[in-house]
């Protein structure tokens, strides 16, 4: 199969195209050129915003696999424009191309922040979706518009919403980056952790590697085609608990700061993942233990 991802340089961009390149012709689409480049990976350099580019890389493609994205949620709330060029307009641009090429398949790379702070816990497909960050809500405009173009010009639209992907690929120098970069790239520097609020809010980390087989199993699957799967290992962490494993692992005597709680910030997070497993056969793979232990 021929496919476009998009997001090649980003952290779950970059392990897919790695596992893709097996058995398929991969292309990726990036601003930036990749950090770890896969072998076989034609990698172009350009905006999902560029219509003709777009045009130009989904006319020979059979699927799209569309993972770019502004993926931090304290960025969206202070340049929610930036946020919202992206993640929306990126987004309609690539669902346009892909639509009047003809792709067989569109796998739009969603979130869990599209759902807000949860009425229940676990949160399965069909809980109400009310974001709480511009992020969210660009996230959200992104699947919606992916699933109007399914009803409208029959695309066959998946969404994917991960929990926290991590792995050692996300830069942990960025104050973009997620909790667990952050948490260690201060730890090996031997600087107290940065909590924010009172470090009793949870998430579901989930590790890049189980993301990108969740996609492999809807990749040509016509059983998730108008679907929507939740995508995490189906348990929670609070940060403290994180920030415990983490000075853990390290070895060292860490101390850790407290900072007022972020805006837009989501308290407790824990996702139902049944759907998948009985749709698609997931199974997470790598548990957080294991997954922290690869970074040290
Ligand atoms: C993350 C993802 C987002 C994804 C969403 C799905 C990143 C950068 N963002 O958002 O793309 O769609 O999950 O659920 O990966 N925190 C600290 N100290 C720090 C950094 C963060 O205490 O130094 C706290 C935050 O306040 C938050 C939690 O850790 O409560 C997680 O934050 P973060 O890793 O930035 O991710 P989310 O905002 O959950």
């Amino acid at each position: 199969m021929k496919i476009l991802v998009t997001g090649d340089a980003g952290q779950l961009g970059s392990y897919l195209v790695g596992e893709l390149s097996k058995g398929h012709e991969v292309t990726g689409l990036d601003l930036r050129k990749p950090e770890h480049p896969a072998k076989g990976v034609r990698h172009v350099c350009g905006d999902i915003g560029d219509y003709r580019l777009a045009m130009d890389l989904c006319r020979h493609a059979d699927a799209v696999i569309h993972t770019a994205a502004q993926v931090s949620v304290d960025r969206s709330v202070s340049d929610p424009v930036l946020d919202a060029r992206e993640n929306i307009l990126g987004t309609l641009n690539m669902l346009e191309a892909a639509t009047k090429s003809m792709v067989s398949q569109f796998i739009y790379i969603s979130s869990a922040a599209t759902y807000g702070n949860p009425q229940k816990i676990p949160l399965d497909e069909g809980h109400p979706r009310e974001p709480l960050s511009p992020y969210g809500v660009s996230k959200l405009a992104g699947e919606n518009y992916a699933f109007a173009f399914g009803a409208t010009y029959g695309l066959k639209v998946t969404a994917i919403r991960p929990f926290n992907i991590y792995s050692v690929r996300q830069d942990p120098d960025s104050p973009y980056s997620g909790v667990i970069s952050r948490f260690v790239g201060r730890a090996k520097a031997a600087e107290p952790l940065t909590v924010h609020g009172d470090g009793t809010q949870t998430r579901d980390f989930v590790h890049a590697g189980d993301v990108v087989a969740m996609i492999g199993l809807c990749l040509g699957n016509p059983k998730a085609h108008g679907q929507a799967f939740n995508c995490g290992t189906g348990k929670a962490v609070s940060v403290n608990q994180l920030a415990d494993m983490v000075i853990k692992l390290s070895g060292k005597k860490i101390g850790r700061e407290n900072y007022e709680s972020r805006i837009g910030d989501i308290m407790h997070i824990i996702p139902d993942i049944s759907k998948a497993k009985k749709v698609l056969g997931y199974r997470p793979a790598t548990d957080l233990k294991k997954g922290l232990a690869e970074f040290f």
